[in-house]
């Protein structure tokens, strides 16, 4: 693979080739990092305890209290013991508010490369520039939303609908920002999988409706929600942050048997729980509830914030009164501290914070203006964006290979997705701009940009080297009413961009593109019986123009960063192979898709916001395949310009399995990750994929597996996904692909025993380039 120079420049130790990806002798060798050691985690423990050794209770209170400062939320520094405190910057996705910083593709473009390289490379690149910045934690990434609700506004954030796929994407994700010396914060901790009410609101009587509750079963919270962060902390995740919503009426950041119970105990999660910023509803609950930090919880918080605190003064008197043991605040602190040590950021070496931070923070909030120049932390991760775009992008439809272009001499570029912003350069404010092309989406996870490279802007300098003409109309009112005098003559292909914004604190109300997409799509069809259309799209779209036979290909983009032109340009001329899969299911109806946002807008009780999970683990294709629904484009599809193979499969067992994992005990401990037998590779599965065209290119191989039905309980999915590759073919060449099942792979909850539990009985399996793309399968059992 094509690493970054300064990933090369990593500990060679730490490469290492994974077994159950692909033989060394093979082309392409997939390397992995390791996580910290339980060695390096002890040595930081003890550092932390040293420190705090050094700490009287007004100065632990500090800590856990948070305090103003320049960034998003703030640990005090104590000048004393050298401590100059911690910064933490909003993510996921590119460092929010601050000036001069490379906006990257969002989580769900990442996760549609299913490229766990790249995608360790996108954490390497964003870690790298929130420690450039001088910043300690970036907040982020996200597996929640884990995309429940097709209509979820912050699901773009986050990776993929699947819980494997979103595990797969955490692991890369938390070892890649940590490598590059950043803490992140997984987030959010769990339930929040829409925005409508995820806090408390008060009525004009003052009566306050509290946020809603997710209330989700056991088997469900461990089968989907939890599953990706417990990757996420087998990464070694420094912080978990817990969220805005109620779980099972007990709100996220007070709730004992999520955080103490389940990610603490279960997972073995060594770092600190983060509040959400304003999630914190309680003192003496949340902290022994097993809340570490509140944020923002300053008293004296001056940009943001109520002026007092839970925490804080409150936390001193409920030790003093005996509700918060001195045991607890030392473990808070210890929990806050260790990874700083963990990550070296107690170096002298460490970036100080860049002077134009607070000021950015500041021309967010109240717009005053300040001067102070930025410090450049982009690098060339221009690069790094445009081949992840490339690499993401999905080609969904592509009949009487309409592409690659052959150099059209005539080019046609329609909507008002493909040409530059027109309202500035940033929308952080929430805010969309009707003009302009869909790079990135709103919210916190927002970012600023420094420039965008517009599809309109890349494809005339394409265009420009053959002499073709480029034609464009970009205004989407001009086309929905069919006003398409100025095209002359006939274009020999007509690009339609088309988006759909997503911000926080808003979920999207329709599946179909936004700014009368369809009208415009059918319209530019109408007359061109070569459109291409490309998606900007934060989630899931319905596409009523899909079938139209005008309609020759399609390609969703995502939100693909700040060189957004040229990612599609490679792909559009073929200069790059297009191998991006769907991490999302595609309806054909929006009726198929099972779970609608909960609005209750209106409701005056209190406690009247309830959302029951009754679903279980249907979302997405699993609800597709139990109600035997045909979706458009189904989970895991995307074209190539050339063509690929896979011979059979074979299974080989690796050890002998037992239904149960052994009980952890003092001489296997639970690991961060929880029980580490749980990661016990149980079998592997080998197939061969060959490149059978006549073009290189990459093709992602996915394996299903099929649970025994018999000796599952009820409620188990037909088929999920258990494994996926990335392999990139010369024409004619093959490689040998494993996957490696691990014990959780091949189990269920065990709600009564409390524990996951191989099945007995026949599983089987197959492997595809798409869920239902079937080319080799098998059946195994293990018991
Ligand atoms: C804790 O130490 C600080 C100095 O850092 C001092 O100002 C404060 O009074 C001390 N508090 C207590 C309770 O001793
Ligand atoms: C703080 O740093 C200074 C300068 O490096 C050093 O002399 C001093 O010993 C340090 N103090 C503590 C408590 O570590
Ligand atoms: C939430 O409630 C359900 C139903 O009672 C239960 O199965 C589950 O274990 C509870 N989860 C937590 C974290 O308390
Ligand atoms: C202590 O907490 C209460 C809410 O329980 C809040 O009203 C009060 O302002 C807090 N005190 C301080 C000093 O922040
Ligand atoms: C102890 O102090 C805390 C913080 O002021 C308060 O919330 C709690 O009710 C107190 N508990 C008792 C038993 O006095
Ligand atoms: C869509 O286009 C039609 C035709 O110009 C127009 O009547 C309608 O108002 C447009 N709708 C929106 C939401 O812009
Ligand atoms: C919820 O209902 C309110 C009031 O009817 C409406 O304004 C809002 O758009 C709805 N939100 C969603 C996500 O449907
Ligand atoms: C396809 O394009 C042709 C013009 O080339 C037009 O006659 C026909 O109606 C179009 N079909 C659709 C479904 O838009
Ligand atoms: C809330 O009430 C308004 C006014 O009656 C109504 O238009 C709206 O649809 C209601 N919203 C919901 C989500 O029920
Ligand atoms: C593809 O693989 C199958 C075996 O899985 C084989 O029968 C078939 O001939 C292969 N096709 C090509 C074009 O190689
Ligand atoms: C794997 O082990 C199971 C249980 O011992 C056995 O039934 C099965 O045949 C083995 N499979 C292979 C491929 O060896």
């Amino acid at each position: 693979m094509h690493l970054l120079n300064s990933i090369l420049s990593l500990a060679l130790s730490e490469l290492v080739v994974v077994a159950g990806h692909v033989q060394p002798q093979d082309a392409n060798t997939i390397t992995s990092r390791i996580p910290k050691s339980a060695n390096e985690w002890a040595t930081a423990i003890a550092k932390a305890d040293a420190f705090l050794a050094q700490l009287n209770l007004t100065e632990k209170v500090v800590v856990v209290t948070g305090a103003s400062g320049s960034c998003i939320g703030n640990v005090a520094a104590i000048p004393r013991l050298n401590f100059s405190g911690i910064c933490m910057s909003d993510g996921p996705t590119s460092i929010n508010r601050q000036d001069l910083i490379t906006v990257f593709p969002a989580g769900l473009r990442a996760a549609a490369t299913w490229d766990k390289d790249l995608i360790y490379q996108r954490g390497y690149a964003l870690g790298a520039e929130f420690r450039a910045k001088g910043s300690h934690v970036g907040l982020g990434p996200t597996a929640g939303p884990l995309g429940r609700n097709p209509l979820g506004s912050r699901n773009w954030e986050g990776f993929s609908t699947d819980p494997y796929l979103t595990g797969k994407a955490m692991y890369q994700t938390v070892l890649g920002m940590q490598d590059a010396g950043i803490q992140t914060s997984s987030k959010h901790f769990i339930g929040n999988e829409q925005e409508t009410q995820r806090s408390n609101s008060f009525l004009e009587d003052g009566t306050e409706i509290m946020a809603y509750s997710a209330n989700i079963d056991d088997r469900t919270l461990h089968e989907l929600y939890l599953w990706p962060f417990a990757d996420a902390v087998r990464a070694g995740t420094t912080s978990v942050m817990c969220s805005y919503n109620r779980l099972n009426q007990t709100y996220a950041c007070e709730n004992d048997g999520l955080l103490n119970k389940i990610l603490k105990e279960e997972l073995g999660f060594q770092g600190y729980v983060v509040s959400d910023w304003f999630a914190t509803h309680s003192g003496v609950d949340s902290i022994n509830g097993g809340l570490d930090l509140t944020m923002p919880g300053s008293p004296t918080q001056e940009l943001i914030g109520t002026g007092t605190s839970y925490f804080g003064k409150n936390l001193t008197l409920a030790v003093n009164n005996g509700s918060v043991t001195m045991d607890r605040v030392d473990d808070m602190v210890r929990r806050v501290m260790t990874p700083y040590y963990l990550l070296g950021q107690d170096s002298v070496k460490y970036p100080t914070l860049d002077p134009s931070t607070l000021c950015v923070l500041g021309a967010h909030y109240s717009q005053q203006s300040c001067n102070t120049p930025a410090r450049d932390v982009r690098e060339d991760h221009a690069s790094l964006v445009r081949k992840i775009g490339a690499d993401g992008t999905v080609l969904l439809k592509n009949t009487n290979n309409a592409l690659p272009l052959k150099s059209p001499k005539n080019i046609a570029v329609f909507g008002n997705d493909a040409g530059d912003f027109t309202d500035g350069l940033t929308y952080v404010d929430g805010t969309e701009f009707i003009q302009g092309t869909l790079a990135t989406g709103g919210g916190s996870g927002s970012a600023r940009f420094t420039y965008i490279v517009s599809p309109l802007e890349a494809i005339k300098a394409r265009a420009h080297q053959t002499g073709a003409r480029v034609q464009y109309i970009l205004s989407n009112d001009l086309i929905a009413r069919g006003d398409f005098h100025s095209i002359f003559p006939s274009p020999d292909v007509c690009i339609v961009f088309i988006k759909t914004y997503a911000s926080e604190g808003s979920d999207r109300v329709d599946f179909e593109h936004d700014h009368n997409s369809t009208l415009v799509v059918n319209n530019v069809a109408k007359r061109c019986p070569n459109t291409v259309v490309v998606s900007h799209s934060g989630g899931i779209n319905t596409m009523p123009w899909a079938k139209n036979p005008n309609v020759t290909a399609i390609l969703a983009a995502h939100y693909p960063g700040e060189q957004s032109g040229n990612s599609i340009v490679d792909i559009l001329y073929g200069d790059i192979n297009p191998s991006g899969k769907l991490p999302y299911t595609i309806p054909e109806h929006a009726d198929d898709c099972n779970i609608p946002i909960t609005n209750l807008t209106n409701n005056t009780d209190p406690n009247g916001w309830q959302i029951d999970f009754n679903e279980g683990l249907f979302i997405d294709y699993r609800h597709f395949d139990a109600h035997n629904l045909t979706p458009l484009y189904e989970f895991g599809h995307g074209l190539s310009y050339t063509t690929f193979n896979l011979t059979t499969l074979t299974p080989t067992n690796l050890t002998d399995a037992s239904a149960l994992s052994p009980t952890p005990d003092a001489t296997r401990k639970v690991e961060p990750g929880g029980n580490p037998d749980l990661y016990t590779p149980l079998l592997c599965l080998t197939t061969t994929l060959t490149n059978t065209g006549s073009l290189a290119g990459a093709q992602v191989v996915q394996l299903y597996l099929s649970f025994p039905q018999t000796s599952t309980p009820e409620g188990t999915p037909r088929r999920v996904l258990r494994g996926f590759e990335k392999m990139f073919l010369e024409p004619g060449t093959s490689a040998r692909m494993y996957f490696e099942l691990q014990r959780r792979d091949v189990s269920f909850w065990d709600v009564n025993a409390q524990t996951w539990r191989i099945p007995e009985g026949e599983f089987g399996v197959s492997v595809g380039f798409s869920l239902g793309g079937v080319r080799a399968k098998g059946v195994f059992s293990l018991l």
